[in-house]
């Protein structure tokens, strides 16, 4: 076996511990949960691709619409002066692309470091965005966001912008946002910028029907989970007998999703069991919603300045700009 090949099973072997481990403690707890983390495996990507093209799920279309038609005022926020710019769990590119192709056309002096847990997708994202835009400067990182945030930062002396899109900070309990925001302004020094994405709170209709949409695919995109812990946790969740419930309270911002037992039933995974009630439900994943108000309030409580919100234009979705004192 060769060295590359030895640390990537080893790499595999230590996410797939991780896994087990959050699942078995997910699964045992009180009111059972797993995390939406793991839903992106193969089929969970391909998944929340179609998820993307769903007439109710406006969410990237609106953040699409800001990197298109709003790149100026994007970059305006971002400034003159020689800057790199980190962004957290990259992805395709396909809405950062408006923007580097924006700073590019206009001479801005900058190194684009992609920070995401896939290698592929770096890989596939390197090799279409210097297609693209020729005189690129590119380096990507793979890896955890703050481990690689650590050696980005280290590159240069150069001012740092962050950018962290598609409303992922909504999936974390308001808790872990504002230990995340706290993290995020360790790592930067004075004048340092950060544009976060985030989805704002509007009709409660509006917001339900996006993670509960007619064709299922949203349920899919849940049930998933299940298949993959059967496939790559040796379990035996009978999906027919789960169904995805979809919950927003307009109170609090928090859209929810679960998965309701139909019956009494138990699941073997590897050598443990665990019981379901009829109609016990496992909690998925929180989709946060926020006012602008919410907004300014973290930033604030975070130790950050609260620049500007570049909306698009519906104003259902902002581009928060957050600097440094
Ligand atoms: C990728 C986290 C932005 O919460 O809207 C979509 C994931 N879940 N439909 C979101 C998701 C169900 C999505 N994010």
């Amino acid at each position: 076996m060769d060295q590359e090949t030895l640390t990537k099973e080893t790499l595999e072997h230590t996410i797939s511990q991780f896994f087990l481990k959050d699942v078995v403690s997910g699964l045992s707890a009180v009111n059972k949960s797993l995390s939406s983390k793991y839903f992106y495996d193969k089929h969970g990507h391909a998944l929340f691709q179609q998820i993307m093209q769903l007439p109710e799920y406006y969410l990237t279309r609106c953040e699409m619409d800001i990197f298109q038609h709003k790149t100026a005022e994007l970059a305006f926020a971002i400034g003159d002066e020689p800057f790199d710019l980190i962004e957290l769990g990259a992805g395709d590119g396909t809405k950062s692309f408006h923007l580097l192709k924006h700073l590019s056309e206009h001479s801005a002096t900058f190194t684009y470091m992609p920070i995401d847990i896939s290698g592929n997708i770096l890989r596939f994202l390197e090799t279409n965005l210097k297609a693209d835009i020729k005189d690129l400067d590119i380096k990507c990182f793979q890896g955890d966001y703050f481990e690689m945030m650590a050696k980005a930062v280290k590159q240069s002396e150069r001012k740092k912008v962050v950018l962290m899109l598609g409303g992922n900070l909504g999936n974390m309990t308001a808790m872990e946002t504002q230990n995340f925001c706290r993290s995020l302004y360790k790592h930067l020094k004075p004048g340092d910028r950060a544009i976060i994405g985030f989805d704002l709170k509007k009709h409660p209709r509006t917001i339900l029907n996006a993670y509960d949409d007619v064709k299922g695919i949203t349920a899919a995109f849940n049930l998933n989970l299940l298949s993959r812990i059967n496939r790559e946790l040796d379990a035996d969740f009978d999906l027919d007998q789960f169904e995805h419930y979809q919950t927003y309270d307009p109170a609090t911002g928090e859209c929810r999703s679960y998965l309701v037992s139909l019956i009494t039933q138990t699941v073997t995974l590897k050598n443990e069991t665990f019981s379901f009630e009829k109609d016990e439900t496992i909690f998925m994943e929180v989709s946060r919603k926020f006012s602008k108000e919410d907004i300014t309030g973290l930033a604030l409580e975070s130790g950050f300045r609260h620049v500007t919100q570049i909306m698009d234009s519906k104003h259902w979705f902002t581009d928060s700009v957050w600097e440094i004192t």
